[in-house]
């Protein structure tokens, strides 16, 4: 078979991302970030959009350039569908349109979410199959059954926030600013675990963070009352306690559903496998039940054009194309 060259965007929150795939091979993966959304504490949606509206066209030239590759040699455009912020999904969906409408090649549709466990089959060595992937990003936490390249199955997700949000509200708390994720990390490293918050009881293979949330506020609330530096003087210990009830959690449903489908081999996906409690933590369950562990390198967690292009190439081999009448998602299931 011909060699198949694919671009793909991601611009579904506030990274405009692009990549480019000869076959199964990444030759590039170009990500801008957006500074806009720090001072107002979260992503705001319309400064978002403009933000992707401005880098979409630097990020696919570069992400062209640093490919060495000719425009021309394109053979498919793939966008993200959903989920995601409709402004920043209208940018990126009505680029990749145009994109193809001018230069006659077929459009492929992604699923953010499915992305982001397909972010595994860019690594060597990849999970074997079935596998079961958790993904936690800053709006979903999902236990995904793969069966293969396309084939996930849902079997366990949130029944309120996500765990980044969990991550995320839990900085605003502590006064640490947005993203919350990255600055709970750094300052946990340095801490210790030694504040005790629950663990919620949900049956099955959903999860529940707003208990935690809600557990962790009024924890600081009353500890503030009796020592107004309470944050500033346990910060470290703080951050290293939340996280590691956060990723406790996310593991211990993934010990369940590993144990009752008999299945050991256990990645993580989306922006909070990037926690660096989660991915520790994940080698010590892997050791203590036997489990093959795989956990994406750190540009493939968070959100990327690449894991977009992965999963564009396999709906490719399939022929799975889109016509331009195509509009995103904003609640696109798995
Ligand atoms: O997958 P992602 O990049 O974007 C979405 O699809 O939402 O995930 C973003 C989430 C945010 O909540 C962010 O705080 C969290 O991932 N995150 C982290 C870390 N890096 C990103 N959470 C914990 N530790 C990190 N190192
Ligand atoms: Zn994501």
């Amino acid at each position: 078979m011909k060699d198949s060259y694919i671009l793909a965007i991601e611009s579904s929150c506030d990274d405009t991302g692009a990549s480019v795939f000869k076959n199964e091979i990444l030759l590039s993966n170009i990500v801008a970030g957006q500074d806009v959304h720090s001072e107002w504490g979260g992503v705001v949606p319309e400064l978002a959009s403009r933000a992707h509206h401005q880098h979409i066209i630097p990020v696919v030239d570069k992400a062209i350039k640093t490919a060495r590759i000719d425009k021309d040699q394109i053979n498919a455009i793939a966008f993200t569908r959903g989920p995601g912020l409709m402004g920043p999904l209208l940018v990126g969906t009505q680029f990749a349109k145009a994109f193809a409408l001018a230069n006659d090649i077929p459009l492929i549709e992604v699923n953010h979410m499915q992305a982001h466990v397909m972010a595994h089959f860019i690594e060597d060595p990849k999970p074997k199959l079935p596998f079961l992937c958790l993904t936690a990003s800053g709006g979903h936490t999902q236990i995904v059954l793969v069966e293969g390249p396309l084939k996930t199955k849902l079997i366990g997700q949130t029944r309120d926030d996500a765990a980044g949000e969990a991550f995320d509200k839990s900085a605003k708390l502590l006064g640490l600013g947005y993203p919350g994720g990255p600055k709970i990390d750094q300052w946990g490293k340095k801490g210790n675990i030694r504040f005790p918050f629950p663990e919620p009881n949900v049956a099955g293979y959903d999860f529940s963070f707003s208990g935690l949330k809600t557990a962790i506020m009024y924890f600081i609330r009353d500890e503030l009352e009796k020592d107004p530096g309470f944050i500033q003087n346990n910060l470290a210990d703080l951050c290293a306690s939340i996280q590691n009830r956060i990723v406790s959690i996310l593991l211990n449903k993934l010990k369940r559903a590993s144990k009752d489908l008999g299945i050991k081999e256990i990645a993580i996906a989306g922006g909070v496998s990037a926690n660096s409690r989660f991915r520790e933590l994940l080698e010590e369950y892997g050791k203590k039940y036997e489990w093959n562990t795989y956990s994406p390198r750190f540009q493939f967690c968070t959100d990327n054009a690449a894991m977009i292009g992965i999963t564009a190439y396999y709906k490719y081999l399939n022929k799975e194309f889109t016509d331009l009448s195509i509009t995103p998602s904003a609640r696109l299931k798995l």
